[in-house]
C-alpha cells in the first residue's frame, strides 16, 4: 500500500499556505498519490463551525484538523493541512499522533503580509477592528524544528511548490519524480 503521511503547512494568516497546498496536491495528484487538502478557512465552515480565535478554539480546530489528517495518513493518503495553527504545543501534540509528519513552516514577514493584505484582514487588525489576529494582536510560535522552511517573501508560488516537492524527496516522503 501506498505511504500516507501528514503535511502540515503552518504560517501567518495571507503567507500562502492555501495557495501552497493546492499546488502541492495537484503535483502529487499528478504523480499518482491520493490527496486530500484540510485548509483552516473551509474547514472552520464545517468541522470547526462555531468556533472562534481563542487559544482555545484554535487548539481545538488544530486538534480536529490533525485528528482527520491521522484517519487520512494511516490509509495511504497524503493529508496535507494548512491552519495558522500558532500555538507550538499543540502542533506538536498533532505530530505525536502520527506516524509520518512533516511540518513546513511557510514563512513571509510581517511587512510583506500587511502590504499584500489580500483578504483586508491586516489593515483591520492595525485599526483595531479585529482583536486578537495573529501576528499583531495575538501570537504566533514558529516552529523550532520544521522539516521545510518555505519563504514566500520573495518568490513565486511556483518556485516554492518546487521547493517544497524536492524538500518532500529528499525527505523520502515521496519518490523523486513519477509514479509511487
Ligand atoms: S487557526 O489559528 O485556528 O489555525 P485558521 O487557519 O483555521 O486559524 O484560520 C485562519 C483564518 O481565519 C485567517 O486566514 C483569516 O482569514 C481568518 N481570521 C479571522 N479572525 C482571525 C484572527 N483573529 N486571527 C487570525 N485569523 C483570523
Amino acid at each position: 500500500m501506498e505511504k500516507g503521511f501528514t503535511l502540515w503547512l503552518t504560517g501567518l494568516s495571507g503567507a500562502g499556505k492555501s495557495t501552497l497546498a493546492q499546488l502541492a496536491a495537484v503535483e502529487l495528484k499528478r504523480r499518482g498519490y491520493r490527496v486530500e487538502v484540510l485548509d483552516g478557512d473551509e474547514v472552520r465552515t464545517n468541522l470547526s463551525k462555531g468556533l472562534g480565535y481563542s487559544k482555545t478554539d484554535r487548539d481545538t480546530n488544530i486538534r480536529r484538523m490533525g485528528y482527520v489528517c491521522k484517519l487520512l495518513a494511516r490509509n495511504g493518503v497524503v493529508a496535507i493541512a494548512a491552519a495558522i495553527s500558532p500555538y507550538r504545543e499543540v502542533r506538536d501534540e498533532v505530530r505525536r499522533m502520527h506516524v509520518r509528519f512533516v511540518e513546513a513552516y511557510v514563512k513571509c514577514s510581517l511587512g510583506a503580509l500587511i502590504e499584500r493584505d489580500a483578504k483586508g484582514l491586516y489593515k483591520k487588525a492595525l485599526a483595531g477592528e479585529i482583536s486578537g489576529f495573529t501576528g499583531i494582536s495575538d501570537p504566533y510560535e514558529p516552529p523550532l524544528n520544521a522539516e521545510i522552511v518555505i519563504e514566500t517573501d520573495c518568490e513565486s508560488p511556483k518556485a516554492s511548490l518546487v521547493r517544497l516537492v524536492t524538500a518532500l524527496e529528499k525527505l523520502r516522503y515521496i519518490e523523486r519524480d513519477g509514479l509511487p
